[in-house]
């Protein structure tokens, strides 16, 4: 790639249109737009207690170039394909539809997704947990998941019946098709964030 910098400036212009990040390292632990939480699970036998990770991308309002180099304003809109390299047993979700899955070695998986509309980078989502999910479909033929903690899938149940109809209303309203073909939900209790939308 063409790269000129401009110090006085404080600038760096390329020649092109399509930029390809490659992030190596724990990155989760680096990146301030990434939040780790952690919950407990009681499945051992001896009834010990297992400390289980998630982590979760929060990009609003301005924090996508906290961990990709992006023109981080709505105005702006790209095309996002994504590729996670993630612990194996546990689940990558990001905007795109999931696309392939294999093993990287002994205790890592990579998963890639389908490239996005363009798309503002707010709107950039990577969720790394070991959740489960519910799934329906709309009448539109989206595919709707809410994605829990194995042991509160029983409250989910509202979540992906409220999500659904709320799509469909949304999509007769505005006349306007949802233009992904999945929708997800995850409840996860990060700095008060909710992590939902477009993805
Ligand atoms: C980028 O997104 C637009 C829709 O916003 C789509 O028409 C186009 O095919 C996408 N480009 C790629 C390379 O997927
Ligand atoms: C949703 O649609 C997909 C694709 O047609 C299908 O494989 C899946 O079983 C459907 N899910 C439900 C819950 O009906
Ligand atoms: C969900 O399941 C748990 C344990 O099985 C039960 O205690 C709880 O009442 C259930 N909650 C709902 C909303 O059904």
């Amino acid at each position: 790639m063409d790269l000129h910098s401009d110090e006085k400036r404080e600038s760096v212009s390329f020649s092109r249109k399509s930029l390809v990040i490659g992030i190596v390292g724990i990155t989760f632990a680096l990146i301030f737009a990434c939040y780790i939480t952690f919950y407990f699970t009681k499945v051992n036998y001896d009834k010990s207690v297992i400390v289980r990770i998630a982590a979760v991308t929060q990009m609003e309002p301005t924090y996508a170039r906290r961990m990709v180099p992006c023109f981080d304003e709505p105005e702006y809109k790209a095309n996002w394909t994504v590729t996670v390299i993630h612990p194996t047993g546990t689940t990558a979700l990001s905007n795109g539809f999931e696309k392939e899955s294999s093993k990287l070695g002994d205790h890592w998986t990579i998963s890639k997704f389908e490239t996005t509309p363009k798309m503002s980078s707010y709107l950039l989502a990577i969720i790394v947990s070991e959740f489960h999910f519910n799934e329906m479909n709309t009448t539109s033929g989206v595919r709707f998941r809410v994605w829990s903690r194995p042991e509160a899938m029983n409250l989910t149940k509202y979540a992906l019946e409220a999500g659904v109809k709320c799509l469909e209303y949304y999509e007769k309203y505005f006349g306007i098709k949802y233009p992904l073909k999945k929708q997800g939900e995850i409840n996860m209790y990060v700095n008060n964030h909710e992590e939902d939308g477009y993805k």
